[in-house]
């Protein structure tokens, strides 16, 4: 019975540790990541010094200002990129598999990474 009880005691302390772990990975830096793999082929971060393919994450971020969620709103731009369309571009051209690609906290991190790296810089 003791020897139950320190068993269910240690196993509830490690999962308290590994909870602790997870929490503190920053899904900015996992967002940064993901975006440096998958998206920075065709999208910059700003305009200065560079061409781009897709809209910059300025302008994302400006676009998602205007929605009563941004942050919803651009997951969703980004897992169906054609159900709206960035003005000056076309369908078609930024992939549309990421739905099933990207785990939920790849597609989370992108949110809170262009959510912070699109915002206007002081
Ligand atoms: C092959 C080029 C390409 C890649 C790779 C790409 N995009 Fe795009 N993206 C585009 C183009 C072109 C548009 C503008 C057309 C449109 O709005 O769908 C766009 C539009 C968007 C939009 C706005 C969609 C809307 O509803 O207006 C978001 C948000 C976005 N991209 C985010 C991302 C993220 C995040 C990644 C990486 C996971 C990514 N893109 C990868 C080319 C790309």
């Amino acid at each position: 019975m003791r020897r139950s009880l320190i068993f269910i005691l240690t196993l509830l302390g490690l999962t308290a540790c590994g909870m602790t772990a997870t929490a503190t990975v920053d899904p900015v830096a996992t967002g940064r990541q993901a975006y440096t793999i998958y998206c920075a082929a065709c999208h910059s971060v700003s305009d200065v010094g560079n061409e781009s393919f897709g809209p910059n994450l300025s302008a994302l971020y400006a676009r998602a200002q205007s929605e009563p969620d941004p942050g919803a709103w651009l997951r969703e731009a980004i897992i169906y990129p054609n159900t709206e369309l960035a003005p000056g571009y076309q369908a078609g051209i930024m992939p549309m598999s990421y739905a099933t690609d990207l785990s939920a906290e790849k597609l989370d991190g992108l949110v809170a990474y262009i959510l912070k790296v699109g915002a206007p810089q002081p």
